[in-house]
């Protein structure tokens, strides 16, 4: 029986090797991790990541032939095919800090994986990684290999957290990527193999390790510039009178263009999109390739200056100061049906508003006070490292309030910010918020989703990102 390994039991770990457990029962697979806490979760009735469909791929698998274990060596030299799916953060200090991949983690992983093999292996790079990451991979594992013939594969993920089960039950693609000889080209059909018992092998894309690491960094890249590119647009909506949602209608319908990924909104987070392209800009400008750099960097610009624009348009609507105001935040997650808060636009909008000294009262179905606080607290970049081995946070925790539903973050609020697209949000009864908040009563709505017209024929004060300006804040401009 085929054996698997993955080191690192996240996001992408965790949902991957269980869909694989379920779709090849005839494949072992254990997903290993250093964290304590996550494994104990991973085995308990809680999982540690929130993600619909994921909880059933589990129960069905776990105990047959999906386990769960903090016994990194022992599963990673019993493994046949190792994936490593570790977090690579970026760089907070030395050479190419604030930009580069912080290889820490899979330095170790390699390192250990080196150690304890007793058999060939294949080494599969799941995590996102620079360009080359591979051939560093490789000299780790050669130089210490005692005779065992590594492969190494990238494989990288492109699920999307809140729809990473049906992603990966029928994904656009699966891209394998290996070394052109006879026994990378063996290796690379082991995967393949593998994939092919559930996607059809018209999906199953094979290149060399190269152009597989750096399409992952290019689809993120193009992912991110389409939401930089309308939140542009939205800016220019607002100076107009133009609407972001008919403008990304029409321009969508365009077949060469296509309608996703055009909704405006407050910015784009997760942990993926500013830390790939950050990367991607360091190696353009290790390769020379300035131009290339500042363009890709101006999709980070793009959507800083959004976040900016957003708490600037709250602050200048509610007569220049929030000060000693409640403001409820709908919303803490970086999008809907997922409890990931990482790199979360509603991080910035918080933090700006509670800089002009806001009262906020903070609810979102998915996400607990210890995480909001955490996130609140800490400095940039330090989320992505395991858990227990995040750098302390300052000693001053931000103290926020976090409520259990949406209708007491907004009782007696000045203003409400909707920050996740949750669709709890498009179904509350406004008309109540309405009554029981402080008037005027302002909507901020940071992902498009109220009924602008209704809210306005309720009382509300409403700016709904890239729609027509209300009267009221046309009189009062953001200064960005
Ligand atoms: P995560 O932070 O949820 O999981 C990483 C896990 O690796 C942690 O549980 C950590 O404790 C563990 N770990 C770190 N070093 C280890 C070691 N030496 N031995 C054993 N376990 C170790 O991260 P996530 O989101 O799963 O991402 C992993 C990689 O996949 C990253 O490179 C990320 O960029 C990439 N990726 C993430 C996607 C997402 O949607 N989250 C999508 C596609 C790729």
């Amino acid at each position: 029986m085929v054996k698997i390994c993955c080191i690192g039991a996240g996001y992408v770990g965790g949902p991957t090797m269980a869909v694989i457990a379920l779709k090849c029962p005839n494949i072992q697979v254990a997903v290993v991790d250093i964290s304590a806490a996550r494994i104990n979760a991973w085995n308990g009735e809680t999982l540690p990541i929130y993600e619909p469909g994921l909880d059933e791929v589990v129960k069905k698998c776990r105990g047959k032939n999906l386990s769960f274990s903090t016994d990194v060596e022992k599963h990673v030299s019993e493994a046949d095919i190792v994936f490593v799916s570790v977090n690579t953060p970026t760089k907070t200090q030395g050479l190419g800090a604030g930009k580069a991949a912080d290889l820490t983690y899979w330095e170790s992983a390699a390192r250990m994986i080196a150690d304890v093999a007793k058999s060939n292996k294949i080494v599969v790079e799941k995590s996102t990684v620079p360009v080359k990451t591979a051939e560093a991979i490789e000299k780790i594992l050669t130089h210490n290999s005692k005779g065992i013939n590594f492969q190494i594969l990238s494989n990288p993920e492109f699920l999307a957290e809140g729809t990473a089960i049906s992603d990966l039950f029928n994904p656009d693609r699966v891209l394998i990527g290996g070394r052109e000889t006879p026994e990378g080209k063996k290796a690379i059909e082991t995967l393949r193999d593998v994939y092919a018992q559930w996607v059809p092998m018209d999906r199953i894309i094979c290149t060399n390790l190269w152009s597989a690491e750096l399409s992952k960094l290019a689809a993120n890249a193009f992912l991110a510039q389409r939401i930089s590119s309308v939140n542009s647009m939205s800016a220019l909506c607002e100076a107009t009178g133009a609407d972001v949602s008919q403008v990304s209608h029409a321009v969508g319908k365009d077949t060469r263009i296509g309608p996703k990924f055009l909704n405006a909104s407050v910015g784009f987070g997760g942990s993926c999109f500013q830390k790939d392209i950050l990367n991607l800009v360091y190696i353009c400008e290790c390769n020379g390739l300035p131009e290339v750099a500042n363009y890709w960097k101006q999709v980070i610009k793009v959507n800083d200056y959004q976040k900016i624009r957003f708490v600037n348009r709250i602050v200048s609507s509610m007569f220049n100061t929030v000060s000693g105001k409640k403001i409820a935040i709908l919303g803490f997650a970086f999008k809907k049906d997922t409890g990931d808060t990482r790199e979360t636009p509603a991080i910035d909008v918080c933090n700006g508003l509670i800089g002009d000294k806001a009262n906020l009262s903070i609810y979102d179905p998915q996400v607990n006070k210890d995480q909001i606080q955490r996130d609140l607290s800490m400095k940039k970049f330090d989320w992505d490292h395991p858990v227990h081995l995040q750098p302390m946070s300052p000693t001053s925790v931000t103290d926020v309030n976090v409520v259990s539903d949406a209708y007491t973050a907004t009782k007696d609020a000045h203003g409400l910010c909707i920050l996740t697209e949750w669709d709890e949000f498009t179904k509350l009864d406004y008309q109540k918020i309405f009554n029981n908040m402080q008037k005027p009563a302002f909507v901020f709505d940071g992902r498009n989703v109220v009924d602008v017209e209704k809210l306005r024929k309720i009382g509300f004060i409403v700016y709904s990102i890239g729609k027509p300006l209300d009267e009221w804040l046309k009189d009062m401009p953001a200064v960005v």
